[in-house]
């Protein structure tokens, strides 16, 4: 990536879990917080965008491994529209507007349209799913996001034959997204999947993490998370859905296509050409772990690349 390698992060002084999950109790029994945040209007301020989401069921997806701190989570982060510094979105992002928008969904479907978040929201029952997220740069974390699969919303959307590619596109606004101002990458930034991978019930558009609604840092109003792939591929901000032919071009295989590919699917036996894969550094840990073939999915989604040379297709 065009990102530094991550420095060192000191770890967390508060086991973060425990605090999430003597929150999540509270809230559980707490109505009037849960109707105040199914009021209308709420996200409009930044300063709001903490919210709990309508509750969550649990997933069979998710792991059991203990979730990395709320803090980490939402203060080193990838999201170049407000800088490269890990720290920056954390700061730059707060004011970006996540409320009114919509999603639209385009291209080789049946159902075309432009779809607001709160009727976007309300399209599937929400889940927890506790994903392990693995960043190209080295390092992983363990994140439980608030979401439903996106296959919810394709399938609703009603795939012609000829679609066999997603686009998935990022707002574009350079006056709320500073970074854009630069030319960093090839704005907006862009992600694909093939549809098979799309429609894979692992794959979550999510729309929270820790129970309440994305902060900007993190992608809100709503992001995709793939877990299997490195983080790269879970586009932040999503705005347009677009149903293709043909492979798309992702931002980062435009800014570096020796070193991206359009599956980047985590891969300890092919290293980045600027470093090895082989490793990572879950944060808040001080040792290194070895990394798994598909971020430790293989079993549910190894057999969507059968027969495919995943050296050549990395
Ligand atoms: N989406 C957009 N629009 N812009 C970005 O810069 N960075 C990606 C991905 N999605 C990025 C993005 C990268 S490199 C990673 S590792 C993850 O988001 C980080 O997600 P997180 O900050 O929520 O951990």
């Amino acid at each position: 990536m065009l990102i530094k390698r991550p420095s060192d992060i000191r770890p967390s002084e508060i086991t973060d879990r425990e605090i999430y999950r003597a929150r999540r109790r509270f809230l559980q029994g707490a109505p009037a917080a849960l109707a105040a945040a199914a009021l209308p209007g709420l996200f409009s301020t930044p300063a709001l965008a903490a919210q709990k989401l309508p509750g969550a069921g649990k997933s069979p997806y998710s792991t059991r491994e203990p979730a990395t701190p709320y803090k980490e989570v939402t203060t080193y982060n990838n999201f170049y529209e407000f800088g490269t510094d890990k720290a920056d979105p954390a700061r730059a992002a707060r004011t970006l507007i996540t409320r009114p928008w919509t999603v639209t969904i385009e291209g080789e479907v049946k159902k075309p349209g432009t779809h607001g978040i709160e009727e976007l929201l309300r399209l599937a029952p929400l889940e927890e799913r506790v994903y392990r997220l693995r960043c190209v740069e080295g390092w992983s974390m363990v994140i439980p996001w608030t979401g439903f699969s996106l296959s919810e919303v394709i399938r609703r959307a009603e795939p012609t034959g000829n679609a066999r590619y997603v686009e998935f596109v990022s707002l574009h606004d350079p006056r709320q997204m500073p970074g854009q101002r630069s030319g960093v990458l090839d704005w907006p930034y862009v992600e694909g999947l093939r549809l098979d991978e799309a429609m894979h019930p692992l794959t979550l558009l999510a729309f929270g993490l820790y129970g309440e609604a994305l902060p900007q840092q993190n992608g809100a109003p709503l992001r995709l998370v793939v877990p299997w792939k490195y983080g790269f591929k879970s586009a932040k901000s999503i705005v347009k859905i677009r149903l293709v032919e043909k492979p798309p071009v992702s931002a980062w295989m435009r800014a570096a296509p020796g070193e991206y590919g359009f599956f980047s699917n985590v891969n300890p036996a092919v290293d980045h050409p600027r470093w090895s894969q082989a490793r990572e550094r879950r944060i808040g840990e001080f040792l290194k772990r070895p990394t798994l073939p598909f971020n430790g999915y293989g079993d549910q989604v190894a057999q969507l690349y059968a027969g495919m040379d995943l050296k050549k297709y990395f």
